[in-house]
């Protein structure tokens, strides 16, 4: 048995402890500015195939850790496979996004299954463990999923948003059935991550992309309550599982999230302040973070100037860097290699 801790060092980190050269992977790290991932993509129409695809799902999360060795793996799936399996149509287009049939009323929370319908999902516990078969031990392999609210947007309204305002109506207006579907949403997601953590991740990621569109007290009920209880149920049976929680926009009301979800790491988005985060954040958790997605599309000065501020606030506690959300499409790959040699403090050749 190999000692996981002494060779890996993203999961050091998300054991509380603090590296001279910091664990780094990106979301979207695997997508559409990689030659390889277009090169598959270009295959079939619709991007849930690849996620059905195990051997397909599998080498695509390979791509970018063989590319440019990234401290982790993150499974190459959707948080849409959860309302996938749950009985709800879902195609994505493609240049659109996902579309679903739309669930904004009680009749459409009735069809909707109670639990998730593993077969459905073969594809991608199969994809996990066929990663898990080819990746260094050195190399951290990440789950996720959506938090619940996230989820629900997207349930709700049947597309991405601009601003989510179907789930928040809907939210309002039956905030009965909203529950109800949240509470589908808690167990399905606990019952995902554990088959996930089965399968053979180290640690998961919970996205909620869209908790920064509620007020206060709505983020609380719909986003920290949930999430508290999705942990609290995954930890149940899977005592020693790592979780990195993401509630982008999360805002002022980070402390409040600290305080009711019991995340190893917490993830920033790229608009949050670095001495409030090292200060107030840091402190109380590893933080995962947060160059802005725009600033690597960018490069040049304004790169440099971004990574080095963000290392000089964090290198001195334990500290994951990441972007504060997905790569952009057209991110040039020499601005990826650019930012990995300056984090690792690797000299340019040339
Ligand atoms: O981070 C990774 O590399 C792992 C793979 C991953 C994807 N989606 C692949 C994907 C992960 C973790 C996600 C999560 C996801 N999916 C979120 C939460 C995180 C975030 O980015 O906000 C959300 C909100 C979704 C829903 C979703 N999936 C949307 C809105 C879209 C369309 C917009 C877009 O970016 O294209 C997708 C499609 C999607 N998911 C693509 C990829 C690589 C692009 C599909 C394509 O190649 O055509």
């Amino acid at each position: 048995m190999i000692d996981r801790l002494a060779v890996n060092p993203l999961l050091r980190v998300l054991a509380n402890q603090r590296e001279t050269i910091p664990p780094i992977w990106l979301m979207r790290q695997a997508g559409r500015y990689l030659p390889e991932y277009r090169a598959i993509r270009s295959q079939v129409n619709d991007f849930l195939d690849l996620c059905l695809n195990a051997k397909w799902a599998a080498d695509i999360t390979l791509q970018p850790v063989h590319r440019f060795g990234f401290d982790a793996a993150i499974l190459f799936s959707d948080i849409l496979m959860v309302p996938y399996a749950l009985g709800q149509h879902l195609t994505f287009i493609e240049g659109e996004g996902p579309r679903l049939n739309a669930l904004n009323d009680l009749a459409g929370l009735k069809r909707l299954r109670r639990e998730i319908d593993d077969e459905k999902l073969a594809p991608v516990y199969e994809a996990i463990a066929r990663v898990r078969q080819d990746l260094s031990p050195a190399v951290a392999l990440l789950g996720f999923c959506g938090a619940p609210w996230t989820v629900a947007t997207y349930m709700v309204a049947g597309c991405g948003t601009a601003d989510q305002l179907p789930a928040r109506l809907f939210a309002y207006r039956h905030p009965e059935a909203f529950t109800q579907l949240i509470d589908v949403l808690v167990e399905a997601s606990v019952h995902y991550l554990v088959r996930q953590f089965d399968a053979g991740v180290d640690a998961v990621q919970i996205f909620d992309t869209w908790a920064g569109v509620l007020p206060a007290d709505e983020f609380r009920r719909w986003c920290i309550m949930p999430t508290a209880r999705l942990i609290a149920k995954v930890r149940a049976q899977v005592p020693r599982a790592r979780i990195i929680g993401f509630p982008r926009g999360g805002g002022t009301e980070l402390g409040r999230y600290l305080d009711g979800v019991a995340v190893n790491v917490v993830g920033l988005d790229w608009t949050v302040e670095l001495d409030f985060a090292r200060d107030h954040v840091q402190t109380r958790v590893p933080i995962q973070g947060n160059l802005d997605p725009v600033v690597l599309l960018s490069g040049g000065a304004a790169l440099d100037c971004a990574i080095d501020s963000i290392l000089e606030a964090f290198l001195p506690r334990p500290f994951i860097f990441n972007l504060g959300h997905g790569v952009l499409p057209d991110t040039p790959i020499s601005h990826v290699e650019r930012m990995i040699n300056r984090v690792r403090k690797i000299p340019a050749c040339g």
